[in-house]
């Protein structure tokens, strides 16, 4: 992967640690922005065609990145959240229905679900920390559930669920599934098509490597025209371009989700960065991945009062491996490590590393180097 080095030109001072968190950008990302700022102050909007060529790019590439069979499957909305959100005010609830969500979600998939408590919805939270995470969640689906709600990779544990396996029950059972794979889409391989989501979101600015604000919403032409819409403007209707008419109807596409304007620097930037994981290819990215993290697991398991919280089974990891250190505040070591330059995350009361593909090893041992000198 040293090929790949020179697209991540970061201070040699600093260890990157946080993917998870938010990303740096890739060298031709930051190309991509300074030549769509050039051409803005030359030329303005004078080559508006080529802008949304890039953007319907964007929207194929990501289509490819999750195995979409058609990229106008693909919106582009603002965040996860948002996302999250068009799906929740979308669905004509009734009262007594309910949503299964996890116990170690990220606030945003479990506060959505939760204020349509006046709607008469109630949400209930599945314990995953057991040995069959799944199965947990698949008995707490009843009559009442009308959606499971997941993230694919829990931000703080870095816990990997088996999403084909949650797919097969809620199709079975006629339960709307919706995928938060924020955790997952560009560190590991994802398939929408074959773990059978209803909806799929994931915001650009982690495993992407992407800007923030720019987030890929996937939904099925089924699961999509069972969204009302609360959003409305030019941009989404089907006769796009045809400002005159006075009639118009909703986009078949997921373009039904975008009311106007897009934002077009921003798929500039993702654009150019989905382009490097593809061109580097998501098997590689993901061995490459997958190896830092083994390597970080295993050292970190040796060390002393470490606890790795995170679980070491196979098949149960992406690009996440949170420790705790007995006796001693995290927090403060949490500030200590960003203080030698050990960029990483304080999360579920740990300290959560999140190298990604290009990370070298020289990194990954000077890294453990200071985590070894902090705890002593
Ligand atoms: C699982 C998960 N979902 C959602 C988010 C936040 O997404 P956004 O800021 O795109 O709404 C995060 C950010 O850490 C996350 O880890």
């Amino acid at each position: 992967m040293s090929q790949w080095h020179a697209e991540f030109p970061l201070n040699p001072e600093i260890y990157y640690l946080n993917h998870a968190a938010v990303a740096p950008w890739p060298a031709r990302t930051a190309q991509a922005v300074e030549a769509f700022a050039q051409e803005n102050i030359q030329q303005g909007a004078s080559q508006y065609p080529n802008w949304l060529a890039t953007e319907q790019q964007l929207k194929s590439r990501l289509a490819t990145l999750i195995n979409a069979t058609d990229w106008q499957d693909i919106a582009l909305l603002k965040n996860t959240s948002e996302a999250l959100s068009v799906v929740a005010y979308g669905i004509a609830w009734q009262p007594g229905d309910n949503v299964v969500i996890s116990d170690q979600e990220f606030p945003s998939n479990r506060i959505v679900w939760e204020s349509l408590a006046n709607q008469g919805v109630t949400v209930k939270q599945v314990d995953i920390s057991g040995n069959h995470p799944e199965q947990a969640l698949i008995e707490a689906c009843d009559q009442h559930t009308r959606l499971l709600s997941i993230s694919s990779v829990q931000y703080a544990s870095g816990l990997k669920l088996d999403l084909t396996q949650l797919g097969n029950h809620c199709q079975q059972a006629g339960i709307l599934y919706c995928v938060d794979a924020i955790q997952s889409i560009g560190a590991v391989q994802f398939d929408a098509t074959a773990i059978k989501a209803d909806f799929v979101m994931a915001d650009g600015h982690k495993w992407m490597l992407g800007p923030e604000g720019l987030a890929l919403f996937y939904s099925t032409p089924q699961a999509r025209a069972k969204l009302s819409l609360k959003q409305f403007g030019w941009h989404m209707v089907e006769d796009q371009g045809n400002y005159d008419t006075l009639d118009w109807e909703i986009a078949q596409s997921a373009r039904r989700f975008e009311c106007g304007s897009p934002n077009m620097l921003g798929a500039y930037a993702l654009n150019a960065s989905i382009g490097l994981l593809l061109e580097v290819g998501m098997a590689n990215v993901e061995q490459q991945l997958l190896d830092n993290i083994i390597w970080l697991q295993q050292q970190l398991a040796q060390l002393n009062n470490v606890q790795v919280i995170s679980t070491t089974e196979t098949n149960r990891y992406a690009g996440i491996v949170t420790f705790r250190v007995n006796s001693q505040e995290m927090a403060a070591l949490h500030r200590h490590l960003m203080d030698k330059g050990v960029i990483c995350a304080y999360r579920g009361g740990g300290i959560r590393l999140s190298p990604h593909f290009y990370t070298s090893k020289p990194v990954l041992e000077e890294s453990l180097q200071i985590i070894k000198e902090a705890i002593g």
